[in-house]
């Protein structure tokens, strides 16, 4: 497929992000005790009651994963991943990775057919699908770091998906727009049509018998119950059924993964990042080293000569992404000297502050020693401690693969399309990658999500994070950065216009509405190609201030909710 292409479905994804939408919007309210915000308003719900029952905020993030499990088809899962990054109260951070894996039968070359690269294969159907690892991942949050037990944390999600809920104006839209895909598979067409020639409608109660009975299994067998036992061979069949790859062994030997959090310093401020397979802590941390000899607060908000500087830093760290980062078992990433003073020095030397550098011109930069070798969701919750808890959780694209599991009532991931299937082929993101994010058995795909912990002085000042792809690196630094530089409160620094760069394609990308046309103009002068898109990301975010009182963020551009007490 050629770039062009790529680059349409690109905006093919983001458009389906772009309905109407009910976000609500809470300007100036705060919340003393615990503060939990989703994508979506029962997941919110859940997760404050877990907390109002004495739950922490790991019980809280694990009962809203497996509620978005049910209320939130596209994107949130039990048949995904995703990354959970944990600050307790008492100073300890930590970094959960349930990122998914390729299947052991993986190979480099699975999606080539006559020497050429076949995208639509990593992206719809059977062997798009990595190894999932949401279950793995909320058990072992759980057992390390949560009060409650799982039967009691999973008991909403059960409810919710066994009684049904009533879809919103977009949930039935998000449905009815994929329908087409979901009738090529059987399994997807009986849990997410309607069944016949009619279409979901905005109030309709959508339940999810088979759903519930595999969230009861995990209940009850935790782990086994779902990479083991009835759900495993309900997986498996479902492979043999389209000759997908994923076997018994690869469920049997997923396992997610405790990671140390990169910490990245801007004015006084400490984020705690998920690291890799995330890309995003390791660009946001050489972005923030690129951009703090400019005086950004001075340029003001969104001015051309803001938005050029961060372009240029987002176009040079996405370079590196390119180059350097897969997986961290794989592979080694000079994660030190990337995000170090001295090499993010030497990149900003081409920076000019006249003309825009084409990303033809520029590659990653040469570290010594190193040799080759719109659907997510985030959520963010606070509890009465204050212990706070980020988690960007994906199938990767709008209802992954569209592949369902018959008689387990999931959705499979998407998420092989996050390799670089051929170096040098965009997927569809429009991201380039290299050998080091080439497929292999058992690895995992590197993502762009980024959730992320800030504080200030030792406490939590922000919990951070997007969906959005590529766009979650550059949302997640703006709402770091309308807060840290300009001091804006958490709705406004959720709500202000965004706009992402991601080296190639070799265009600035503002949201729609925003950058006002003579500073398009201005940006244009200097020689960037510019290309409005409907949305940079989603974010849900809390911030905090002197007092301890919590704020919520929910962006306007979904459908999120903020449940507080
Ligand atoms: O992990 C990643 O970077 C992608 N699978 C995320 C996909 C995404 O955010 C889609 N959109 N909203």
């Amino acid at each position: 497929m050629t770039y062009n292409v790529r680059l349409l479905l690109l905006l093919l994804t983001v458009v389906f992000t772009s309905h109407s939408l009910s976000a609500q919007v809470l300007n100036s309210k705060t919340y003393e005790n615990g503060l939990v915000v989703t994508a979506d308003k029962y997941a919110s719900e859940i997760g404050k009651e877990i907390l109002m029952k004495g739950g922490n905020a790991v019980d809280a993030a694990v009962a809203v994963q497996f509620a978005l499990a049910v209320t939130l088809p596209r994107a949130g899962n039990i048949g995904g991943g995703g990354f959970m990054v944990v600050h307790l109260a008492n100073g300890e951070t930590a970094a959960l990775d349930f990122r998914e894996k390729a299947p052991q039968k993986a190979a480099r070359d699975m999606y080539i057919r006559n020497g050429q690269f076949k995208s639509d294969l990593s992206w719809e159907g059977i062997l798009a699908v990595g190894v999932p690892g949401t279950v793995d991942g909320m058990i072992k949050a759980l057992e390390r770091y949560g009060r409650m037990p799982l039967d009691v944390v999973i008991q909403p999600a059960i409810k919710l998906a066994r009684e049904g809920y009533s879809l919103s104006y977009s949930q039935a839209e998000d449905l009815n727009n994929h329908k087409d895909t979901f009738l090529k598979y059987q399994a997807s067409s009986n849990y997410f049509t309607t069944g016949d020639t009619t279409f979901f409608k905005e109030g309709d109660v959508f339940v999810q018998t088979d759903l519930a009975e595999t969230l009861e299994r995990v209940s009850r067998f935790g782990r086994e119950g779902f990479y083991s036992g009835p759900v495993a061979d309900a997986i498996v069949n479902e492979m043999e059924r389209y000759r997908g790859l994923i076997t018994y062994r690869d469920l049997r030997n997923y396992e997610s993964k405790w990671r140390e959090p990169i910490v990245a310093e801007y004015l006084g401020y400490k984020l705690h990042i998920m690291p890799p397979p995330s890309s995003g802590s390791v660009a946001i941390a050489q972005i923030l080293e690129m951009i703090d000899d400019y005086p950004l607060a001075e340029m003001g908000h969104n001015s051309a000569d803001y938005v050029h500087v961060l372009a240029e830093a987002m176009r040079r760290a996405f370079a590196d992404r390119s180059y350097y980062l897969g997986d961290p078992d794989f592979v080694d990433i000079p994660i030190e000297e990337m995000t170090g003073e001295s090499y993010n020095d030497r990149r900003v030397n081409s920076f000019s502050m006249d003309s825009a550098t084409a990303s033809s011109t520029l590659s990653h930069g040469q570290i010594q020693g190193y040799s080759e070798s719109m659907e997510t969701t985030h959520f963010s919750i606070i509890d009465k401690d204050g212990n706070a808890v980020a988690v960007t959780t994906t199938l990767n694209g709008s209802f992954g693969s569209h592949v369902s599991v018959t008689n387990a009532g999931f959705l499979l991931n998407n998420e092989m399309d996050d390799f670089s299937a051929q170096p040098g082929e965009p997927n569809a993101y429009g991201l380039i990658g290299a050998e080091a994010n080439a497929i292999e058995p058992g690895k995992r795909m590197l993502s762009s999500m980024t959730p992320t912990i800030v504080t200030k002085d030792g406490k939590v000042d922000m919990v951070l994070g997007a969906a959005g792809g590529p766009r979650i690196i550059t949302a997640t630094l703006q709402s770091f950065l309308n807060r840290a530089i300009f001091g804006m409160r958490a709705q406004q620094a959720t709500s202000a216009a965004r706009f992402h760069h991601q080296w190639l394609p070799d265009v600035l990308m503002p949201g729609q509405f925003g950058l006002s046309p003579d500073t398009k103009r201005l940006l244009e002068a200097k020689g960037h190609k510019i290309f409005e898109i409907p949305n940079v990301g989603r974010t849900h975010n809390i911030f905090v201030d002197q007092n301890g009182n919590l704020s919520a963020g929910v962006d306007p551009r979904g459908d999120g909710w903020a449940s507080g007490y």
